[in-house]
């Protein structure tokens, strides 16, 4: 999520560096029917935008995602056609997964409100998403997408009884990961055939003696026969795992919850599985700059007081807390604003990212669920309600601001 974002703002500064360098005329940010300033892989990714994917998008899809709904707004229009694609690309929640392509939610959403991609169009779309994968790998410095993998293997599957049992009807599958740097580290689940895939459980990371680091862990499955089948709905895609070498004990931990049922996955004595990485070595004593400033909570002890309890109960007029579908429940749910996270620091600098300090109505942890808002799932009956609800976060934002 946080890497489309990077790699989008970084595709917008090396084209403004390029129109400055060669003096070209750039207007808007990389429209232009020569190549100016772009790698060829990204003028075949252009192209493929404004003569494929646009045009098909626009045909089935614009109506509703075009700018005239204001929470699903990812075609928005008007603009450029290479605006359009840019916010396309940098749409939070993401819809377009460059690191698997076929994963991307504009192509796994099916029927909905809106109607399912005719095959012809999810095809073309599959294609100039692959196609914007290559041009992201193709910027000279860019943080380019480079995917990792293991080798396929057989997991073993459980039948019964309890996981490790001397009976050995419910094997622990352990993958080493040597082979990718993270020297000891191991991945352990256990596997089991589900009429409609594979379902993993006790799904954790074991750290070597060096720990273990590892982003966007992605599941995919070669089946005996056909195509692989990466996890559709890319459910590890925000996942980031630094687990420390220190003296005392390593413990394993648990990627994402630690089960994930896996439909569409072979799951069969001759399907293999494979596991893709963004990234993965040992322990990083330095992952990268810290968060800025202005998504930490500083006040993390008067968000667990009321703000907390706003979401973790079942407020009048909603029907259901916001807990019940954050909480990992729902996987569109919790990548959209996950409350399940690890302590009250981490669930409150989520929430924190979609307050407006200035304005706090105007903040997208609320308009969510303001009445009358048929983009998200549940809304509060009346504005009243809603206003009683959202008066709960008050003291919380008044104290974020004050903080020094
Ligand atoms: C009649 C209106 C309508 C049309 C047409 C429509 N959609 Fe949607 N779409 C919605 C609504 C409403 C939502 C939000 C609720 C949901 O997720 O189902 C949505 C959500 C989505 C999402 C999830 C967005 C996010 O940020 O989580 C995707 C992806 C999507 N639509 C794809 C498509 C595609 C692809 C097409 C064209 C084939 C399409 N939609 C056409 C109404 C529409
Ligand atoms: C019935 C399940 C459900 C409940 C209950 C629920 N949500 Fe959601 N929420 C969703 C889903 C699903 C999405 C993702 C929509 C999508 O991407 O299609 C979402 C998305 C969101 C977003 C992100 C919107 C965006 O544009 O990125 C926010 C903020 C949010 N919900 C807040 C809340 C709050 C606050 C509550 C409680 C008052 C709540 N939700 C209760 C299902 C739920």
């Amino acid at each position: 999520m946080l890497d489309t974002l990077v790699r989008h703002l970084y595709m917008v500064r090396l084209t403004a560096a390029a129109c400055l360098l060669l003096m070209v005329g750039c207007t808007g940010l990389i429209d232009g029917g020569d190549n100016g300033g772009l790698t060829p892989e990204e003028a075949k990714a252009r192209a493929a935008w404004v003569q494929q994917a646009l045009p098909r998008l626009n045909a089935a899809c614009s109506s509703c995602h075009g700018g005239a709904r204001e929470m699903i707004n990812f075609i928005q229009q008007p603009a450029t056609d290479n605006e359009i694609r840019e916010t396309l690309l940098a749409y939070q929640p993401a819809v377009v997964n460059l690191d698997a392509p076929s994963s991307s939610r504009l192509l796994t959403k099916g029927l909905h409100e809106g109607p399912p991609l005719s095959t012809d169009d999810a095809s073309a779309l599959l294609d100039w998403i692959q196609k914007e994968r290559d041009a992201a790998q193709s910027l000279p410095e860019g943080p380019g997408i480079v995917v990792v993998e293991t080798a396929q293997f057989n997991p073993q599957y459980c039948s019964g009884g309890l996981p490790g049992n001397p009976e050995g009807t419910c094997p622990i599958n352990f993958v080493t990961l040597d082979s990718l740097g993270a020297t000891g580290a191991k991945i352990s689940f256990v596997a089991q055939a589900l009429g409609s895939g594979l379902y993993l459980t006790n799904l954790k990371l074991v750290p070597g003696t060096s720990g273990v680091f590892l982003k966007h862990p992605l599941f995919v499955s070669y089946p005996a026969t056909g195509t692989p089948v990466p996890d559709s709905i890319d459910r590890f895609f925000n996942i980031t795992m630094n687990l420390k070498d220190d003296q005392v004990a390593i413990e394993a931990q648990q990627i994402g919850g630690g089960t994930a049922a896996f439909v569409g996955f072979g799951a069969g004595p001759a399907d293999k599985l494979a596991i893709h990485f963004k990234e993965i070595g040992l322990f990083k004593p330095d992952d990268g700059p810290p968060p800025p400033a202005g998504n930490i909570c500083k006040v993390v002890g008067q968000w667990a007081t009321q703000p907390k309890t706003n979401l973790t109960t079942t407020p009048g007029g909603l029907g259901q807390s916001c807990l019940s579908c954050h909480g990992g429940q729902n996987n569109n749910a919790t990548s959209a604003l996950a409350m399940n996270l690890a302590d009250d620091q981490s669930n409150c600098n989520q929430f924190l990212q979609r307050i407006n300090k200035q304005d706090r109505n105007n903040s997208g942890s609320f308009l969510a669920v303001a009445p009358g808002n048929n983009n998200h799932p549940v809304r509060f009956a009346t504005q009243a309600q809603f206003d009683a609800w959202k008066a709960g976060f008050n003291g919380w934002i008044d104290a974020e601001v004050a903080a020094p």
